[in-house]
């Protein structure tokens, strides 16, 4: 059901968002300060999605979940209670992109199946927004093994 996933989407939004802000926080190494703004940027941009799933479920006529039991109880997408190396950092965020993305094209799927259009459109552009974040990041773990 296209509202169940919006939540699981929300949920692991929240937690993408959290981890991120863990990472901006902890990451170190000698390219420190781009790691750090790296993070920072791709908390503030996935947090600024948070809000805009959050009313679409709202939109399709059900309640948002709004708390941290929820949030974990939906989220696909693994917390980190460490602090692990910058490198470990990437890699994870890398498949955490790569996760948001095959939910956002699952989900355009069935938003565009259910016509909901304004849906489906956000989940291009949800899919859009974790493919840079991934190239960026790809692009960071290259530079590396260097
Ligand atoms: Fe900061």
């Amino acid at each position: 059901m296209l509202s169940d996933n919006l939540k699981i989407l929300l949920a692991s939004t929240q937690s993408f968002a959290i981890k991120t802000q863990n990472f901006h926080w902890n990451v170190e190494g000698s390219n420190f300060p781009q790691y750090h703004a790296f993070f920072d940027t791709m908390y503030g941009d996935v947090s600024d999605t948070i809000d805009k799933i959050a009313e679409y479920i709202r939109i399709l006529g059900h309640y948002t979940p709004g708390s941290l039991t929820r949030y974990s109880e939906l989220s696909i997408i693994q917390d980190q209670t460490k602090i692990p190396r910058a490198e470990l950092m990437f890699a994870e965020s890398l498949q955490d992109c790569e996760t948001m993305i095959q939910l956002a094209v699952t989900m355009f799927h069935e938003a565009a199946n259910e016509n909901q259009q304004g849906i489906s459109n956000y989940m291009a552009e949800l899919q859009d927004l974790y493919a840079k974040k991934a190239w960026f990041i790809r692009s960071i773990l290259k530079k590396e093994r260097e």
